[in-house]
């Protein structure tokens, strides 16, 4: 049976959905960043056996900002309990499909950030990683406060469709964090190095708008989850 330690003071935040390239990876190891840099210490969990955020880490020249590990196997909901006295807080980069992996992140959690595009291919594939999580949590009394919300990723500026879809992910009675992350090249071109966005918000003005929105949206979760 799948079951749960609570720890009070400690966030663990997964980024899941099994539709693929939403941005899940993107948003762990950015969200990584910016807690580390807020003087947590972080750890990233990379439960997606295409090695992606770890893959992010070998790129990286200086040093590291917080700790990645691969779990990629459905145990994290009973290795994480090894971590927790070690960090302050941990992100789960989900996998795209594998279920079981999925639903032992779901677990491990404290809560769930569903990244989603702008398009209403999202918006109906989200019903797979809503239904998920409903599936997992709802049955066990100690699941049940694991919280889950939307996040807009790859948003166009001046377009209206980031409206439409977050008008029409009401259906799924889950919340949208108020913080979009928008379209810009500068998380692909950081990514390839191995950076964050907040790492070259003093060299690049495009990484300074990045990195504001990474920033808020970190705050945001915490204010709203923790
Ligand atoms: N806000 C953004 N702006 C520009 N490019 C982005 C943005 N978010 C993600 N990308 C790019 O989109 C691609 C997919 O993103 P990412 O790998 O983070 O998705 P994923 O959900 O982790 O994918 P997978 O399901 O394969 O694990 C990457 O090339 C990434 O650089
Ligand atoms: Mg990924």
């Amino acid at each position: 049976m799948l079951y749960k330690k609570i720890f009070l003071d400690k966030m663990i935040i997964s980024l899941l959905n099994q539709k693929g390239g939403v941005g899940k990876t993107t948003l762990s190891v950015n969200l990584a960043a910016a807690y580390s840099l807020q003087g947590k210490k972080v750890l990233l969990i990379d439960a997606d056996p295409q090695n992606s955020a770890m893959d992010w880490a070998t790129k990286r020249q200086g040093d590291s900002l917080f700790t990645v590990i691969g779990i990629t196997k459905p145990i994290i909901h009973k290795e994480i309990n090894a971590f927790m006295g070690d960090y302050n807080h941990i992100i789960i980069d989900g996998p795209p499909r594998i279920y079981e992996v999925a639903r032992s992140a779901i677990v491990a959690s404290n809560v769930v950030i569903i990244p989603v595009q702008p398009s209403p291919y999202d918006v109906w594939a989200a019903n797979e990683v809503v239904s998920l999580i409903n599936e997992v949590t709802e049955p066990i009394a100690e699941l049940k406060n694991i919280k889950k919300a939307f996040v807009i990723n790859r948003k166009i500026k001046n377009t209206a469709i980031g409206r439409d879809v977050e008008e029409a992910l009401k259906m799924y009675n889950v919340p949208v964090l108020e913080n979009h992350i928008h379209q810009r090249v500068t998380y692909a071109e950081t990514a390839s190095e191995g950076l964050s966005v907040l790492e070259m918000k003093d060299k690049d003005s495009a990484a300074a708008s990045a990195a504001e929105e990474i920033e808020n949206l970190s705050k945001e979760i915490l204010i709203k989850f923790k």
